[in-house]
C-alpha cells in the first residue's frame, strides 16, 4: 500500500495539461468514487490497527495533494479561456470608420485650383493681414469707398490702416508688384469681413482670385475660361451668363452665373425660379490697377476673377446654410470624400 501511495503521489505531483478533457480524465483516474485514492480508502479496512493513524494520515494527504491539483488545472483552464477572449486577433480588417476626411472647403478649393492649373495656372499665396494699399488703394478703391467702411473691415490698426484682408484681390497687387507679365495665376486664400453671420454670409470665408496678364488678353478669353471652368466644375451642360457689374479694380466688369445645376434652369428655390445662380465677380483689369503696379497698361491687358469657395461648395453639395462649414461637426464633414 505504501508503495503505490508512493507512485500516485508521484503522478499527482508531476501531473499537467492545459486540456480540460484530460483535466476530467485525472479526476476519474484518481478522485471519482471508483477511482484509485477511494479504492485504497477502501484497502484501508485491512491495514493493521497499529498503522491505521499514519495511514490515514498520508491517505488524506494523498487525496488532498489531488484535490489540490484538480482545482489548480481546472483555474489554469478557466483563465486560458478568459483570455482568450481578450486577445486581439490580427488578421481581422480594421476598423475604418475613424480615419479623417478633407474639409468639404479644402476638398473644391483643391478642385478649383486643380481645373485651372490643366490650363496653366499656377497658384502663389499672401497674407492675411493686410495693409491699405494692397487691400484697396492700389486695386483702385476711391478714399471714400463704401468697402472701407467699418462695417465690412476688421480694422486691425489705424493709420496707417492695417487690416484683415476683405479679399483675395489684394495678392492680385502683391504678384503685379513683384513678377513681370505674361502671368497665370490663382490665389487662395481666407478673407474677413464684420458682417452678421447667417445662413448665407459668415465673417470668415474662403476665396479663389484668379488673374490672367498678358498681350492681348480679351474679354472673350476671359468669358471661355470661365465657361470651361463651369463645365468642369459643374458638369458639361453647365451654361453660363454674364452681367454688367460693377468693381473699383476691373473695367468692364461682370457677374456671373451658371445654370442651375440642381433643377436644370427650370426653377428651384435655390435659383429662386430664375433658373440661373450667381457664383463669380469678374473683369478686365483696370488700367489704374496696371499703372500702381508699373506695369505698361498700354502694352498689357489681363482680366481678373474671384469666387467665394463656400458658395461653390453649396451649390455642389446642396448645403444650403454656410454655418455648417464652419461648425465642423463630424457627422457633417464625414460624408465628404474626395481623391484631393
Ligand atoms: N474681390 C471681389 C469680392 O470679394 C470679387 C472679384 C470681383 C474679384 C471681380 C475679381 C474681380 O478679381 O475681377 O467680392
Amino acid at each position: 500500500m505504501h508503495e503505490k501511495i508512493k507512485r500516485y503521489k508521484k503522478e499527482i505531483d508531476g501531473f499537467t495539461t492545459e486540456i480540460a478533457e484530460e483535466v476530467d480524465q485525472f479526476r476519474i483516474r484518481f478522485l471519482s468514487k471508483k477511482g484509485l485514492i477511494p479504492s485504497l480508502f477502501a484497502d484501508f479496512k485491512s491495514v493493521p490497527p497499529e498503522q491505521r493513524r499514519e495511514m490515514g494520515r498520508i491517505l488524506n494527504e494523498l487525496k488532498g495533494s489531488a484535490q489540490k491539483k484538480l482545482n489548480e488545472l481546472r483555474e489554469s483552464i478557466e483563465s486560458n479561456k478568459v483570455s482568450e477572449k481578450k486577445a486581439i486577433d490580427l488578421t481581422l480588417p480594421t476598423d475604418f470608420s475613424s480615419l479623417g476626411t478633407r474639409h468639404p472647403i479644402s476638398i473644391v478649393g483643391n478642385e478649383i485650383i486643380e481645373i485651372f492649373s490643366r490650363i496653366g495656372f499656377t497658384v502663389s499665396e499672401g497674407p492675411e493681414i493686410e495693409d491699405d494699399w494692397h487691400n484697396f488703394s492700389a486695386l483702385n478703391f476711391p478714399e471714400e469707398h463704401p468697402a472701407r467702411d467699418m462695417q465690412d473691415t476688421f480694422f486691425i490698426e489705424k493709420d496707417p490702416d492695417v487690416s484683415l484682408r476683405t479679399h483675395t484681390s489684394s495678392v492680385q497687387i502683391r504678384v503685379m508688384e513683384e513678377t513681370k507679365p505674361p502671368m497665370r495665376a490663382l490665389f487662395p486664400g481666407r478673407v474677413f469681413r464684420n458682417e452678421a453671420i447667417s445662413a448665407r454670409a459668415h465673417c470668415i470665408f474662403h476665396q479663389v482670385e484668379g488673374l490672367y496678364v498678358d498681350k492681348n488678353v480679351s474679354f472673350a478669353d476671359l468669358k471661355q475660361t470661365l465657361l470651361y471652368f463651369a463645365k468642369e466644375m459643374f458638369g458639361e451642360e453647365t451654361g453660363i451668363r454674364l452681367r454688367p457689374s460693377y468693381f473699383p479694380f476691373t473695367e468692364p466688369s461682370a457677374e456671373m452665373d451658371i445654370s442651375c445645376n440642381i433643377c436644370g434652369g427650370k426653377g428651384c428655390n435655390i435659383c429662386k425660379y430664375t433658373g440661373w445662380v450667381e457664383i463669380l465677380g469678374c473683369g478686365m483689369v483696370d488700367p489704374n490697377v496696371f499703372e500702381n503696379c508699373d506695369i505698361d497698361s498700354k502694352k498689357q491687358t489681363g482680366f481678373a476673377f474671384g469666387m467665394g469657395v463656400e458658395r461653390i461648395a453649396m451649390l455642389k453639395y446642396q448645403v444650403n446654410d454656410i454655418r455648417l462649414y464652419f461648425e465642423n461637426d463630424v457627422r457633417f464633414l464625414k460624408q465628404f470624400r474626395s481623391a484631393l
